[in-house]
């Protein structure tokens, strides 16, 4: 039979980033003792008032057909959210989506179509290519130095753009990295896109999880207003992933004609979601400072876990669930140290490249698992880095 050729386009984008995770799942089914630090999974369970708001709404009967831009009370909730950040916002500005990931594959179909380019950093979040290739657009990757902490440099940017680029992904807090941008990165990002008219698109789906820095957008910056489209949810804020619960926020023109895409392909939202969300935004809830807490905590002692081990070294993030390990010293690559870390010491963990070339040499772990477990796992990491110094010793 014929396929549409967005099946071949994909066709290596999907599972094959997660073949060691499911092996993990495997070995673990199997009985074997496996620490798994893939996923970027919450380990807190949302707020219950969000359950019972969830419940009430359905006891109410709020269980019927929606419209495409979203529920009143919650377009009402974001469209008070995004003022807070960037005066003139209107529910004009704002769709409903289930989840970031809906989002962001309804507006790249909006603004990106085949020989158009996509300007993302690489390192990237792994469904990214999908997204963006699914539009028949292609890639373009900025690479993002792990000398400036991962951060895109504007002269990197520039230096990539052709012709042929249209829209910049941006992600801030960024995954794999934990890279926050600052109000001047992207105050020059900014200039760049002005200057090749290029839309920006801005994953801010980790906003909520910045540890010490101060969280900045390209949305809450006047000049780039006409330019700027951010895609998030209420995922990782709120420990929601599975509601699917998400929304972007544009220029009043780019929803209007995204509004019959989002309606084609999803014909609205579910209500008793749409009052949880709208519960969520406009009242006080925890989860995401236990969170903030928890993680920044997690990744000290994973810095902590694995200083003076040779060969390998912690990048701190500054936002986000996870942590980068920088294995170069090793002499084996990401993907060859996380495989041997699963098969010797029965830790998971996603190797780099799942991420891009630039982070080839790094592994990620998810720190969304008990300190005790961390700790583990690092003694673990640091036993294999110290079998491959030996072994490299014994070969010189
Ligand atoms: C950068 C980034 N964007 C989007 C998503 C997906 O978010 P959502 O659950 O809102 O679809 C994730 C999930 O891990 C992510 O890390």
């Amino acid at each position: 039979m014929r396929y549409a050729s967005i099946t071949s386009r994909l066709a290596d984008l999907g599972s094959g980033k997660w073949t060691l995770h499911v092996r993990a799942r495997q070995l673990k089914a199997s009985g074997a003792d496996i620490i798994e630090l893939t996923i970027g999974e919450p380990d807190l369970p949302p707020d219950p008032a969000l359950l019972e708001e969830c419940q009430r709404a359905m006891n109410a009967g709020r269980y019927r057909y929606s419209n495409g831009r979203g529920e009143p009370a919650v377009v009402a909730a974001l469209t008070e959210k995004y003022r807070r950040r960037r005066s003139g916002v209107t529910k004009e500005n704002i769709l409903c989506f289930p989840g970031t990931q809906t989002a962001l594959f309804a507006v790249m179909f909006g603004l990106a179509e085949a020989g158009d380019g996509v300007l993302v950093g690489d390192p990237l979040y792994a469904t990214y290519e999908g997204v963006i290739r699914s539009t028949g657009a292609h890639p373009v990757f900025v690479p993002l130095n792990p000398q400036h902490g991962f951060h895109m440099q504007a002269e990197d940017l520039e230096k990539a753009v052709t012709p042929e680029c249209r829209v910049l992904l941006l992600n801030t807090p960024h995954n794999p990295t934990g890279a926050v941008l600052t109000p001047e990165e992207i105050a020059a990002i900014g200039a760049v896109a002005r200057r090749h008219d290029l839309w920006i698109v801005c994953d801010e789906v980790y906003e909520e999880l910045v540890f010490d820095a101060a969280f900045a957008s390209p949305f809450d910056n006047p000049d780039l207003a006409e330019r700027t489209v951010v895609v998030s949810s209420i995922s990782k804020s709120h420990a929601a992933t599975g509601f699917r619960s998400g929304w972007a926020v544009g220029p009043a023109e780019f929803t209007e004609r995204l509004l019959p895409i989002s309606e084609t392909m999803l014909f609205g939202q579910q209500p008793f979601i749409a009052d949880m969300t709208a519960y969520a935004l406009t009242h006080e809830i925890g989860t995401a400072r236990q969170m903030r807490e928890s993680y920044s905590h997690r990744a000290r002692l994973t810095i902590d876990g694995l200083a003076g081990v040779p060969g390998v070294s912690v990048l701190p993030p500054e936002a986000g669930m996870f942590a980068l390990i920088d294995v170069s010293g090793t002499s084996l690559s990401g993907e060859a140290f996380a495989w041997a870390l699963l098969e010797e010491e029965g830790v998971a963990v996603m190797p780099g490249s799942s991420f891009g070339d630039t982070a080839r040499n790094f592994l990620r772990v998810s720190l969304t698992v008990p300190d005790d477990v961390i700790e583990e796992a690092c003694r673990r990491i640091a036993a294999l880095a110290l079998r491959c110094t030996a072994c490299r010793e014994r070969r010189a």
